[in-house]
Protein backbone atom coordinates (compact mmCIF):
# COMPACT_ATOMS: atom_id res chain seq x y z
CA UNK A 1 0.00 0.00 0.00
CA UNK A 2 2.71 2.44 0.81
CA UNK A 3 4.69 1.26 -2.35
CA UNK A 4 1.62 2.17 -4.21
CA UNK A 5 1.04 5.65 -2.18
CA UNK A 6 4.86 6.72 -3.15
CA UNK A 7 3.78 6.22 -6.94
CA UNK A 8 0.85 8.24 -6.74
CA UNK A 9 2.15 10.81 -5.09
CA UNK A 10 5.31 11.03 -7.03
CA UNK A 11 3.01 10.81 -10.25
CA UNK A 12 0.90 14.00 -8.84
CA UNK A 13 4.06 15.93 -7.88
CA UNK A 14 5.79 15.37 -11.55
CA UNK A 15 2.44 16.23 -13.40
CA UNK A 16 1.52 19.00 -10.29
CA UNK A 17 -2.45 18.44 -11.46
CA UNK A 18 -3.13 19.05 -7.81
CA UNK A 19 -6.93 20.15 -7.18
CA UNK A 20 -7.66 22.30 -4.49
CA UNK A 21 -7.38 25.50 -3.73
CA UNK A 22 -3.46 27.11 -4.24
CA UNK A 23 -1.64 28.24 -1.46
CA UNK A 24 -2.39 31.57 -0.34
CA UNK A 25 0.69 34.11 -0.43
CA UNK A 26 2.24 36.07 1.88
CA UNK A 27 5.15 39.14 0.97
CA UNK A 28 7.72 37.72 3.37
CA UNK A 29 11.67 39.10 3.78
CA UNK A 30 11.32 41.62 1.04
CA UNK A 31 8.17 43.00 2.43
CA UNK A 32 8.30 46.05 4.39
CA UNK A 33 5.98 44.89 6.88
CA UNK A 34 8.08 41.70 7.18
CA UNK A 35 8.79 40.76 10.91
CA UNK A 36 10.42 37.29 11.12
CA UNK A 37 9.01 34.56 13.32
CA UNK A 38 6.32 36.99 14.38
CA UNK A 39 4.66 35.43 17.25
CA UNK A 40 1.09 34.79 15.73
CA UNK A 41 -1.36 32.21 14.82
CA UNK A 42 -1.59 28.48 15.05
CA UNK A 43 1.93 28.15 15.05
CA UNK A 44 1.86 29.82 18.68
CA UNK A 45 -1.00 27.73 20.12
CA UNK A 46 0.89 24.77 18.70
CA UNK A 47 4.31 26.02 20.51
CA UNK A 48 2.30 25.91 23.88
CA UNK A 49 1.06 22.04 23.43
CA UNK A 50 2.79 19.32 24.15
CA UNK A 51 2.47 16.93 21.47
CA UNK A 52 1.43 13.15 21.42
CA UNK A 53 4.32 10.64 20.02
CA UNK A 54 1.52 8.24 19.22
CA UNK A 55 -0.87 10.12 17.23
CA UNK A 56 2.05 12.13 15.74
CA UNK A 57 3.25 9.11 13.67
CA UNK A 58 -0.45 8.16 13.23
CA UNK A 59 -0.61 11.82 10.96
CA UNK A 60 2.96 11.88 9.47
CA UNK A 61 2.15 8.33 7.57
CA UNK A 62 1.03 10.30 4.62
CA UNK A 63 4.24 12.44 4.92
CA UNK A 64 6.32 9.48 4.90
CA UNK A 65 5.62 8.85 1.20
CA UNK A 66 7.81 11.91 0.12
CA UNK A 67 9.72 12.36 3.46
CA UNK A 68 10.01 8.45 4.08
CA UNK A 69 8.58 6.53 7.35
CA UNK A 70 12.25 6.97 8.69
CA UNK A 71 12.13 10.72 7.90
CA UNK A 72 15.28 10.48 5.81
CA UNK A 73 14.08 12.03 3.18
CA UNK A 74 16.03 11.58 -0.34
CA UNK A 75 19.76 12.08 -0.53
CA UNK A 76 18.71 13.88 -4.22
CA UNK A 77 17.78 16.80 -2.31
CA UNK A 78 14.33 16.49 -3.82
CA UNK A 79 12.59 15.73 0.04
CA UNK A 80 14.70 16.89 3.02
CA UNK A 81 15.88 14.85 5.56
CA UNK A 82 13.41 15.64 8.61
CA UNK A 83 14.37 13.27 11.44
CA UNK A 84 15.74 14.76 14.30
CA UNK A 85 14.64 18.35 13.94
CA UNK A 86 13.59 20.86 16.74
CA UNK A 87 9.88 20.80 17.30
CA UNK A 88 10.35 24.38 17.21
CA UNK A 89 11.18 24.52 13.67
CA UNK A 90 9.21 21.86 12.59
CA UNK A 91 5.91 23.73 14.13
CA UNK A 92 7.07 27.19 12.35
CA UNK A 93 7.90 25.74 8.95
CA UNK A 94 4.80 24.12 8.34
CA UNK A 95 2.95 27.01 10.08
CA UNK A 96 4.30 29.21 7.29
CA UNK A 97 3.99 26.48 4.45
CA UNK A 98 0.54 26.67 5.51
CA UNK A 99 0.03 30.27 5.54
CA UNK A 100 1.55 30.99 2.02
CA UNK A 101 5.06 32.24 4.33
CA UNK A 102 7.34 29.50 2.20
CA UNK A 103 6.30 28.14 -0.89
CA UNK A 104 6.33 24.66 -0.86
CA UNK A 105 3.34 23.56 -4.00
CA UNK A 106 4.13 20.08 -3.80
CA UNK A 107 4.17 19.30 0.02
CA UNK A 108 1.21 22.30 0.40
CA UNK A 109 -2.08 19.56 -0.21
CA UNK A 110 -0.61 17.27 2.66
CA UNK A 111 0.43 20.47 5.12
CA UNK A 112 -3.14 21.83 4.47
CA UNK A 113 -4.66 18.37 5.70
CA UNK A 114 -3.21 18.94 9.00
CA UNK A 115 -6.36 20.06 11.21
CA UNK A 116 -5.53 21.99 14.23
CA UNK A 117 -2.27 23.12 16.20
CA UNK A 118 -2.56 19.75 18.27
CA UNK A 119 -2.04 17.75 15.03
CA UNK A 120 1.05 20.20 14.42
CA UNK A 121 2.18 20.04 17.89
CA UNK A 122 1.84 15.69 17.54
CA UNK A 123 3.53 15.20 14.26
CA UNK A 124 6.74 17.69 15.13
CA UNK A 125 6.66 15.48 18.57
CA UNK A 126 7.08 12.42 16.54
CA UNK A 127 9.53 13.61 13.95
CA UNK A 128 12.07 15.28 16.49
CA UNK A 129 11.98 11.47 17.99
CA UNK A 130 13.57 9.96 15.33
CA UNK A 131 17.16 9.60 14.96
CA UNK A 132 19.33 11.48 12.21
CA UNK A 133 20.50 8.98 9.63
CA UNK A 134 24.28 8.78 9.57
CA UNK A 135 24.15 7.85 5.55
CA UNK A 136 22.69 11.09 4.10
CA UNK A 137 23.75 12.82 -0.08
CA UNK A 138 26.89 14.66 0.32
CA UNK A 139 29.19 16.66 -2.26
CA UNK A 140 30.39 14.44 -4.65
CA UNK A 141 32.70 16.72 -6.73
CA UNK A 142 36.57 15.50 -7.33
CA UNK A 143 37.27 18.70 -5.28
CA UNK A 144 34.97 17.78 -2.77
CA UNK A 145 38.50 18.12 -0.18
CA UNK A 146 39.08 21.93 -1.29
CA UNK A 147 35.36 22.56 -1.06
CA UNK A 148 34.32 21.24 2.51
CA UNK A 149 37.86 23.27 4.06
CA UNK A 150 36.45 26.27 2.18
CA UNK A 151 32.98 26.05 3.45
CA UNK A 152 34.39 25.11 7.24
CA UNK A 153 35.99 28.15 7.09
CA UNK A 154 33.06 30.26 6.54
CA UNK A 155 30.69 28.28 8.66
CA UNK A 156 32.88 29.13 11.45
CA UNK A 157 33.40 32.58 10.59
CA UNK A 158 29.69 33.04 9.61
CA UNK A 159 27.16 30.33 10.49
CA UNK A 160 28.27 28.99 13.91
CA UNK A 161 27.38 30.80 16.19
CA UNK A 162 23.47 29.91 15.29
CA UNK A 163 23.73 26.80 13.84
CA UNK A 164 26.26 25.77 16.00
CA UNK A 165 29.62 23.37 15.79
CA UNK A 166 28.44 20.10 14.76
CA UNK A 167 25.10 21.54 13.25
CA UNK A 168 23.08 20.97 16.34
CA UNK A 169 21.10 24.31 15.85
CA UNK A 170 19.16 26.38 18.69
CA UNK A 171 15.98 24.57 19.64
CA UNK A 172 14.59 28.12 21.50
CA UNK A 173 15.56 30.04 19.10
CA UNK A 174 13.83 28.56 15.64
CA UNK A 175 17.61 27.93 14.54
CA UNK A 176 17.39 24.35 12.48
CA UNK A 177 19.82 20.99 12.79
CA UNK A 178 21.51 21.04 9.58
CA UNK A 179 23.36 17.79 10.16
CA UNK A 180 22.57 14.74 8.42
CA UNK A 181 20.87 16.80 5.96
CA UNK A 182 21.02 16.47 2.28
CA UNK A 183 23.70 18.44 0.05
CA UNK A 184 21.57 19.28 -2.63
CA UNK A 185 18.32 20.24 -0.46
CA UNK A 186 21.45 22.35 1.63
CA UNK A 187 22.67 24.02 -1.52
CA UNK A 188 19.01 25.02 -3.04
CA UNK A 189 18.23 26.38 -0.03
CA UNK A 190 21.40 28.29 0.02
CA UNK A 191 20.56 29.38 -3.04
CA UNK A 192 16.82 30.48 -2.61
CA UNK A 193 17.47 32.22 0.39
CA UNK A 194 20.27 34.30 -0.96
CA UNK A 195 18.02 35.56 -3.64
CA UNK A 196 14.98 36.52 -1.85
CA UNK A 197 13.20 33.33 -2.85
CA UNK A 198 12.35 31.52 0.46
CA UNK A 199 10.53 34.52 2.20
CA UNK A 200 10.26 33.22 5.78
CA UNK A 201 14.09 33.21 5.93
CA UNK A 202 15.82 35.11 9.11
CA UNK A 203 17.08 38.72 8.01
CA UNK A 204 20.34 38.16 9.89
CA UNK A 205 21.32 34.82 7.65
CA UNK A 206 19.88 36.45 4.52
CA UNK A 207 22.34 39.57 5.57
CA UNK A 208 25.49 37.11 5.75
CA UNK A 209 24.69 35.19 2.79
CA UNK A 210 23.68 37.95 0.02
CA UNK A 211 27.28 38.42 -1.14
CA UNK A 212 27.90 34.63 -1.25
CA UNK A 213 29.03 33.53 -4.79
CA UNK A 214 27.65 30.46 -6.62
CA UNK A 215 31.15 28.33 -5.57
CA UNK A 216 30.84 29.70 -1.77
CA UNK A 217 27.17 28.74 -1.63
CA UNK A 218 28.60 25.18 -2.99
CA UNK A 219 31.47 25.25 -0.31
CA UNK A 220 29.21 26.14 2.40
CA UNK A 221 26.66 23.13 1.41
CA UNK A 222 29.50 20.83 1.06
CA UNK A 223 30.47 21.36 4.49
CA UNK A 224 27.42 21.17 5.94
CA UNK A 225 26.78 17.82 4.44
CA UNK A 226 29.68 16.78 6.09
CA UNK A 227 28.30 17.67 9.87
CA UNK A 228 27.62 15.00 12.35
CA UNK A 229 26.22 15.63 15.87
CA UNK A 230 28.31 12.56 17.86
CA UNK A 231 26.08 10.52 19.92
CA UNK A 232 22.28 11.57 18.42
CA UNK A 233 22.27 10.41 15.20
CA UNK A 234 21.85 6.53 13.91
CA UNK A 235 24.42 3.74 14.06
CA UNK A 236 25.15 3.31 10.08
CA UNK A 237 22.83 0.85 8.76
CA UNK A 238 20.69 0.79 11.71
CA UNK A 239 17.68 -0.82 10.79
CA UNK A 240 18.59 -1.82 7.55
CA UNK A 241 19.43 -5.75 8.14
CA UNK A 242 17.44 -7.89 5.98
C1 LIG B 1 4.32 15.19 -1.99
C2 LIG B 1 5.55 15.18 -1.20
C3 LIG B 1 5.50 15.67 0.23
C4 LIG B 1 4.64 15.26 1.25
C5 LIG B 1 3.52 14.24 1.17
C6 LIG B 1 5.08 15.98 2.42
N1 LIG B 1 6.13 16.80 2.14
FE1 LIG B 1 7.17 17.92 3.47
N2 LIG B 1 8.33 18.68 1.97
C7 LIG B 1 8.25 18.29 0.65
C8 LIG B 1 9.22 19.06 -0.12
C9 LIG B 1 9.44 18.98 -1.63
C10 LIG B 1 9.88 19.91 0.80
C11 LIG B 1 11.01 20.89 0.50
C12 LIG B 1 10.55 22.12 -0.22
C13 LIG B 1 11.68 23.10 -0.45
O1 LIG B 1 12.61 22.78 -1.18
O2 LIG B 1 11.66 24.18 0.16
C14 LIG B 1 9.29 19.65 2.11
C15 LIG B 1 9.65 20.30 3.27
C16 LIG B 1 9.16 20.02 4.52
C17 LIG B 1 9.56 20.67 5.75
C18 LIG B 1 10.60 21.76 5.88
C19 LIG B 1 11.92 21.12 6.17
C20 LIG B 1 13.02 22.05 6.55
O3 LIG B 1 14.12 21.54 6.82
O4 LIG B 1 12.83 23.26 6.59
C21 LIG B 1 8.86 20.09 6.78
C22 LIG B 1 8.96 20.43 8.24
C23 LIG B 1 8.01 19.08 6.18
N3 LIG B 1 8.21 19.06 4.82
C24 LIG B 1 7.12 18.28 6.91
C25 LIG B 1 6.16 17.47 6.32
C26 LIG B 1 5.09 16.81 7.05
C27 LIG B 1 4.92 16.85 8.55
C28 LIG B 1 4.32 16.17 6.13
C29 LIG B 1 3.02 15.39 6.38
C30 LIG B 1 1.93 16.14 6.92
C31 LIG B 1 4.92 16.40 4.82
N4 LIG B 1 6.03 17.20 4.97
C32 LIG B 1 4.45 15.86 3.64
C33 LIG B 1 7.42 17.33 0.13
C34 LIG B 1 6.43 16.65 0.81
C1 LIG C 1 21.25 34.86 13.14
C2 LIG C 1 21.27 33.43 13.14
C3 LIG C 1 21.64 32.73 11.83
C4 LIG C 1 22.82 32.85 11.11
C5 LIG C 1 24.00 33.78 11.36
C6 LIG C 1 22.71 31.88 10.04
N1 LIG C 1 21.51 31.23 10.11
FE1 LIG C 1 20.89 29.74 8.89
N2 LIG C 1 19.02 29.84 9.68
C7 LIG C 1 18.67 30.61 10.77
C8 LIG C 1 17.24 30.50 10.97
C9 LIG C 1 16.43 31.18 12.05
C10 LIG C 1 16.76 29.64 9.97
C11 LIG C 1 15.30 29.23 9.73
C12 LIG C 1 14.66 30.35 8.93
C13 LIG C 1 13.20 30.18 8.73
O1 LIG C 1 12.45 30.64 9.57
O2 LIG C 1 12.81 29.58 7.74
C14 LIG C 1 17.91 29.24 9.17
C15 LIG C 1 17.86 28.37 8.10
C16 LIG C 1 18.98 27.80 7.51
C17 LIG C 1 18.96 26.69 6.60
C18 LIG C 1 17.74 25.95 6.10
C19 LIG C 1 17.53 24.73 6.94
C20 LIG C 1 16.38 23.87 6.50
O3 LIG C 1 16.20 22.81 7.11
O4 LIG C 1 15.66 24.22 5.55
C21 LIG C 1 20.26 26.41 6.30
C22 LIG C 1 20.76 25.29 5.41
C23 LIG C 1 21.08 27.39 6.99
N3 LIG C 1 20.26 28.21 7.72
C24 LIG C 1 22.46 27.50 6.88
C25 LIG C 1 23.18 28.62 7.32
C26 LIG C 1 24.53 28.92 6.91
C27 LIG C 1 25.38 28.04 6.03
C28 LIG C 1 24.87 30.10 7.50
C29 LIG C 1 26.16 30.88 7.36
C30 LIG C 1 26.50 31.27 6.02
C31 LIG C 1 23.74 30.52 8.30
N4 LIG C 1 22.73 29.61 8.13
C32 LIG C 1 23.71 31.64 9.09
C33 LIG C 1 19.54 31.37 11.54
C34 LIG C 1 20.83 31.73 11.17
Amino acid sequence: MKKSLVLFLSMFAATAVFAGPPAPKKEGIEGKDYKWNAQEGEKVEALKLKGDKKRGEEAYEVCGACHLPSGAGRPDGTFPQLAGQHTTVLIKQMADIRAGLRDNPTMYPFAATLTDPQELADVSAYIESLCIPIEHGKYEGKDAAIMVAQGKELYEKQCKECHKANGEGEKEKFYPVIAGQHYKYLLRQMTEIRDGHRRNANPDMVKVIKPYTDQQLIAISAYQSSLTMPGSMCKPKAGKKK
